[in-house]
C-alpha cells in the first residue's frame, strides 16, 4: 500500500501540533515513535480518517482521502483500528465484537460472520473466551480480541495506537507476538508504540516525530544504528537508560 502525506499540518484552537509532515512510501510494517505529545496519535488519526488535517492531503494508493462526512465511512471501512484500551464494545461478547461490524459495516450475513469470528477466535487463542464480555477478559485477551476484530474484514491497513501500553509486561509480549505474526502473514500496519524492541525488530520502517515535526524517517535498522538528529539520539539513549 502506498501512502503519501503531503504537508500535513494540524492545529487545535490555534496551537500547531503537526507541522508540514511529508512522506511518500510503500507501507508494510511502520512504527511511529516520539516523545509524549509529539503528535503521534494525531497523525495516526489523520491517516485513519478519524481526524481531518488543518492543511495538506493524504493519498492512499494514489487517490486523495476525502474527509467529507459522506465519503469517510467508505474509507474507514477499508482500515482496521486498535486503540490503547477500551476499544471493544463493552456490552458485547468477544465473538459478537468480531462478528457484528462484519454484518453492520461490511454486509456479511449473520451466519458467515459468526463462522469467521469463530475462526479468528481460534487463531488468536480465544476459543474459550468467545462468549465472555470484555470486562471478563484479561487485558491481553481484550487486545487480542481487538486485533481479531481489526483484521476480520481483511483491511488494507491496520492502525494501532499503543496497543500494549495499558498491559502488564507479560501480556505486552503476548500481544506484540500476535502483531508480529500478523506482519509475517503480510498484514500491513502502522503502530504507534513505545516498545522500542518491537519497533526495531518487528517493523521495517520507523517514523520519528518530535514537537509535531517529522524529524527522521527510514528503515528501522538505519534509524536505530545511525540516528542523524540530536533529538532522536537523545530519545533513544533516554529509552536505553532503564533497560536491564
Ligand atoms: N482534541 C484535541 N484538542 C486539543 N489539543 C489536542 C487534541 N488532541 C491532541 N491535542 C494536543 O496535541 C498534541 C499532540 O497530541 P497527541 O495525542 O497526538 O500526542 P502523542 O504523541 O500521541 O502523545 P502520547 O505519547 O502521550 O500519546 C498534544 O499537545 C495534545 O495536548
Ligand atoms: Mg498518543
Amino acid at each position: 500500500m502506498h501512502l503519501r502525506l503531503e504537508n500535513i499540518s494540524k492545529h487545535f484552537n490555534g496551537t500547531e501540533v503537526l507541522r508540514q509532515v511529508c512522506l511518500a512510501d510503500e507501507i508494510g510494517k511502520l512504527a511511529i515513535v516520539g516523545p509524549s505529545g509529539s503528535g503521534k496519535t494525531t497523525l495516526l488519526r489523520i491517516i485513519g480518517g478519524l481526524l481531518q488535517p488543518s492543511e495538506g492531503h493524504v493519498f492512499v494508493d494514489g487517490s486523495r482521502v476525502d474527509y467529507s462526512e459522506n465519503k469517510l465511512p467508505h474509507y474507514r471501512a477499508g482500515l482496521g483500528y486498535v486503540f490503547q484500551q477500551n476499544g471493544l464494545f463493552h456490552h458485547l461478547s468477544a465473538r459478537k465484537n468480531i462478528a457484528l461490524p462484519l454484518q453492520v459495516v461490511h454486509g456479511v450475513s449473520e451466519e458467515e460472520s459468526l463462522e469467521r469470528a469463530q475462526l479468528l477466535l481460534e487463531r488468536f487463542g480465544l476459543v474459550h473466551e468467545g462468549d465472555k464480555l470484555p470486562a471478563q477478559l484479561s487485558g491481553g485477551q481484550q487486545q487480542r480480541a481487538a486485533l481479531a476484530r481489526a483484521i476480520a474484514a481483511s483491511p488494507k491497513l491496520v492502525l494501532l495506537d499503543e496497543p500494549t501500553s495499558a498491559l502488564d509486561p507479560e501480556y505486552t509480549n503476548e500481544v506484540l507476538d500476535v502483531i508480529n505474526d500478523l506482519g509475517k502473514t503480510g498484514i500491513r500496519f502502522i503502530i504507534v508504540t513505545h516498545e522500542m524492541g518491537f519497533a526495531r525488530h518487528a517493523c521495517d520502517n520507523l517514523l520519528f516525530l518530535y514537537g509535531g515535526e517529522l524529524l527522521e524517517y527510514g528503515t528501522s535498522s538505519a534509524l536505530f544504528e545511525n540516528p542523524r538528529t540530536l533529538q532522536l539520539q537523545r530519545f533513544l539513549s533516554k529509552l536505553l537508560e532503564w533497560r536491564v
